[in-house]
């Protein structure tokens, strides 16, 4: 028997019309480091065909339970063997019917009942099939069988009628088969996080911000989140489609990223402060648009608080991780800012290589010295800065 490899996905599609996204869903997958090989049911192969997705896998594609190519002509056995997940999307309502009895009538339904690896299904009908009591009975019964059921989501659907039931977009699907394959180092660990710039109101129209995009904060709530931890993610405002974590709070100035922070903080058992708080904020916003005139304008502006700082400061802080973006000088800035905010860790990195890119180069600072992590993603960065947390959190 092959040995499993954690990440090889056995893709197993049904008779939806969602199924048109399957193929983009495979290549996100494979780009995401997945083995994917496919098995389709008879309907599947009314929406989209087997070609299309062998061509996107580089694999064969599966569906006939009497399959020669097999040595031993039990696809329904082999097939299985060596994935770490079968993800049926989209689920139909009545593949989750079938699923939910016990049903096994062709090479999908018999697969899954002789797997051995997790299951988890992405339901995709209309909102009708859906809120019916059958359905709702039938995904209660898989979740209580340990199945994981991903969504639906609610919207626009291909009948015209709108409502729950829309399958889970490929990149949202995608990111929770990567978390279904990640260490659970932060498992039952509620992580507070903030992200993002900060927004502070000059008048009306206008404000004091800067270029944090939130990238590294989001993707450190995504990797905390994929350790199994608990997320809240406190955003300043971004463009970015926060991760599915357990909790978003927008937020818009330093102060009420402050009073958002205080309300979670008791319940925290790490905080990481990505957010590149203003150190400023205008002394007396105007509610209505200054007009410009020929004299120079004054602002004045008062410090804001520092967030982490009286995080750290508590009786009984969390574990405290703060970042440093600085344009020089990295290594002493940032000793010297972990020492005067009391964490045992810091992440730095040079403005220049951070601020608004998709990469990061990130370096550690904890009681042990200077840790470089490899110029990476910042969803890559991510995943090492919170298995680093995860080692400093639970000491041998
Ligand atoms: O002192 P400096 O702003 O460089 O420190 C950066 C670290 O402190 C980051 O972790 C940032 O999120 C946090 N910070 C904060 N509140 C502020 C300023 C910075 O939480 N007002």
């Amino acid at each position: 028997m092959t040995l499993p490899r954690v990440d090889r996905v056995l893709l197993g599609i049904t008779g939806g019309i969602a199924a048109y996204k399957t193929g983009e869903l495979t290549r996100q997958l494979i780009a995401q480091g997945c083995e994917v090989e496919v098995v389709m049911t008879a309907a599947a192969r009314e929406f989209i065909t087997p070609v299309t997705l062998q061509s996107l896998s580089g694999r064969p594609v599966w569906h006939d339970l009497w399959d020669p190519r097999v040595d031993n002509n039990m696809a329904h056995i082999e097939l299985s063997r060596d994935k770490g997940l079968v993800l049926i999307a989209p689920a139909t309502a009545d593949f989750i019917a079938k699923l939910a009895h016990g049903l096994c009538d062709d090479l999908l339904s018999t697969l899954c009942l002789a797997r051995e690896c997790p299951l988890a299904v992405v339901p995709a009908m209309n909102r009708q099939m859906w809120d019916h009591p059958a359905t709702q009975r039938n995904v209660a019964r898989l979740i209580d069988d340990g199945v994981e059921v991903w969504g639906p989501a609610a919207g626009d659907q291909a009948c015209g009628e709108t409502g729950m039931g829309r399958m889970l977009e490929p990149a949202q699907i995608a990111e929770r088969v990567a978390r279904s394959f990640a260490p659970k180092s932060l498992n039952g660990l509620r992580v507070l996080i903030t992200a993002g710039p900060t927004f502070e109101r000059i008048d009306a129209v206008r404000a004091i911000t800067n270029l944090s995009s939130g990238k590294m904060g989001y993707a450190i709530a995504r990797a905390a989140w994929e350790a199994g931890a608990d997320v809240t993610l406190v955003s300043g405002p971004t463009t970015l489609t926060p991760p599915p974590v357990a909790r978003v709070a927008q937020v818009s100035s330093a102060q009420e990223m402050l009073a958002t922070v205080n309300a979670f903080v008791p319940d925290a058992d790490i905080f990481v402060s990505v957010a590149a708080v203003a150190d400023y904020h205008v002394l007396n916003p105007s509610d209505q648009k200054i007009k410009k005139d020929a004299h120079i304008l004054t602002l004045e502006l008062a410090p804001n608080p520092d967030i982490l700082a009286s995080v750290s400061a508590l009786a009984d802080p969390p574990f405290c991780v703060g970042f440093a973006a600085e344009s020089e000088n990295l290594d002493e800035f940032a000793e010297d800012k972990r020492r005067r905010k009391q964490l045992p860790l810091l992440a730095a990195n040079l403005v220049q290589t951070a601020f608004g890119s998709d990469d990061n180069e990130l370096v550690l600072f904890d009681d042990a010295g200077r840790h470089r992590l490899p110029r990476a993603s910042k969803l890559v960065q991510a995943r090492l800065l919170i298995e680093h947390i995860a080692k400093l959190y639970h000491p041998r």
